[in-house]
């Protein structure tokens, strides 16, 4: 106890918050942490990110074109860049979603003044003048030092656009298509990493079924080729929604040759799809119950990956969860469609319950896509005109860099049930793997909005340091006027006899490295 106090009276000094929580009794919890039982690679792909023509995602929250007041490089916002690329941002989705199945890829290439102006039906049916396409997206993911992951259009599209957008952006060739990327000014085919046949086929990509949806990313993929010159286009058929196992079963089974991974989609709603709940502002039954929805994603993973060894025992095809993350209501008085919502202390136990989830199936889970990048539901920065915030989300993206490329250690916690309502979940979560710098990284997450925990550990070890992200209440968010109201700060665990031991305040994701 009189370690928390201390702990705790160091964080509120720190943060510079009341601690309502400082009297309420801490739970004891245990983890361990079995350093003998590596598990396959955290790939740095499911620290994906996804970017899609929707609301202010891309234009205002990426590209602000060349002749805007606001800071850029060519078009693209500095602010926005230099905080992308601190999270080493491995992947980035790209254009939709939805937007894909009615993307035309000629009406973004060549002079932008040229260029077709179209309605996004999808989102808010507004206007797109097509200013960001092809050239913008690979560029932009260079700048950023991301792969490019290229959603194309098999919802309205056809194969032959499909096949001669890939060789668009990949031959190397004097073909007449790769002489019309050059003269559009750039020489160098991209390496494009993945190319995604459709998205949604079960909904917004075209409302098919299962059955014929896998024999038409069989046609599609047919036409999908790598470059000749030794680059591989890794392609991703459109998987199931959620809990569709069915859909999982009938694309790995018909169309297994036809695919380097299948994807899966699973957004986290407080509430219902036709009353999500607020993104702040919220009592502690809708901060459970998202919690609670988010960890689902284990078993989601489980069962699909399940599924997919049937057809595919020696795991040559990738899960790749391309869009997750929370989704609620609008914020009041913005645009319905463009699904512009904020990001509290909720949402950073949300990614990093669900990115635990990712370190234990890393076997199937290779690549992930947090929906989305800027201003678009689940966001890691908020823009507004000229000025920049970086959520909660991203603080925990950015705490989990060292994660990315670890080998993922075997991790188990013994915690009290926290309980609210009907619904209990351990309060304590844990993830833990060896770095790329040979060091042992923990991540522990409090569930229990109330109750902090005196965690004790099987590890020896001197000292543990690193960050811990909490706030004041459930909802702890930053503002254009506070932007930096909810942070991380330094954090570490001390020894008693011989092992480590963490004093884990309420609602609260601690990042640490053991010496
Ligand atoms: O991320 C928002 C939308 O959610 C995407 O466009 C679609 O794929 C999904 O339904």
């Amino acid at each position: 106890m009189k370690h928390l106090t201390r702990a705790l009276l160091g964080l509120g000094a720190t943060i510079g918050f009341a601690l309502p929580l400082a009297a309420q009794a801490p739970v004891t919890a245990s983890v361990e942490v079995d350093a003998a039982s590596p598990g396959p690679v955290i790939e740095r792909a499911i620290y994906g990110q996804f970017a899609e023509h929707l609301g202010r995602g891309i234009y205002e929250g990426v590209w602000v074109g060349e002749n805007s007041k606001i800071p850029n490089t060519g078009g693209y916002r500095n602010d926005v860049l230099t905080a992308l690329r601190k999270l080493r941002v491995p992947v980035i989705r790209w254009p939709g979603g939805c937007f894909a199945d009615e993307y035309d890829w000629r009406d973004g290439i060549g002079p932008r003044s040229k260029r077709p102006v179209r309605i996004n039906t999808h989102w808010g049916g507004v206007t797109d003048d097509n200013a960001f396409g092809t050239h913008e997206f690979m560029n932009f993911a260079e700048l950023v030092g991301a792969d490019p992951y290229v959603a194309g259009n098999i919802g309205s599209g056809s194969p032959r656009d499909m096949a001669q957008w890939v060789e668009y952006m990949t031959s190397g060739s004097r073909s007449t298509l790769a002489d019309e990327r050059r003269s559009n000014g750039r020489d160098k085919p991209w390496k494009l990493t993945y190319f995604g046949v459709g998205n949604e086929t079960w909904g917004c990509g075209g409302n098919m079924t299962a059955e014929y949806a896998a024999d038409l990313h069989k046609r599609y993929a047919t036409f999908v080729v790598s470059p000749w010159d030794g680059a591989r286009v890794t392609k991703v058929a459109s998987g199931a929604n959620g809990d569709d196992y069915h859909w999982t079963e009938v694309l790995v089974r018909d169309a297994a040759r036809q695919m380097d991974a299948l994807s899966l989609h699973y957004y986290t709603l407080p509430g219902t799809w036709e009353h999500k709940g607020p993104a702040t502002g919220f009592g502690e039954d809708q901060w459970i119950s998202t919690l609670d929805h988010a960890r689902r994603m284990e078993e989601l993973v489980s069962r699909h990956s399940a599924i997919m060894d049937k057809y595919d025992p020696k795991k040559r095809i990738a899960l790749f969860v391309d869009e997750w993350g929370t989704w609620y209501d609008p914020e009041s008085g913005s645009h319905p469609g463009f699904l512009y919502q904020q990001n509290s202390l909720r949402d950073a136990e949300v990614a990093a319950l669900t990115l635990n989830i990712f370190h234990r199936h890393t076997d199937r889970v290779k690549l992930a896509a947090i929906a989305q990048m800027v201003n678009v539901l689940q966001a890691m920065i908020l823009t507004e005109g000229p000025r920049m915030l970086l959520t909660p989300t991203y603080h925990v993206f950015e705490m989990y860099v060292p994660f990315q490329g670890a080998i993922p250690l075997k991790a188990s916690a013994q915690a009290p049930a926290y309980t609210f309502g009907g619904t209990s979940l351990p309060s304590v979560d844990i993830s833990a793997a060896r770095g790329t710098d040979g060091k042992i990284w923990v991540s522990l997450v409090n569930l229990d909005p109330k109750r902090p925990a005196h965690v004790t550990t099987n590890l020896a070890g001197g000292a543990a340091s690193g960050r811990i992200l909490t706030g004041a209440t459930m909802d702890a968010h930053n503002t254009f006027d506070q932007p930096d109201a909810i942070h991380p700060v330094p954090y570490s665990g001390h020894s008693e006899h011989g092992k480590l031991v963490f004093d884990l305040p309420a609602k609260a994701i601690a990042v640490v490295r053991i010496d």
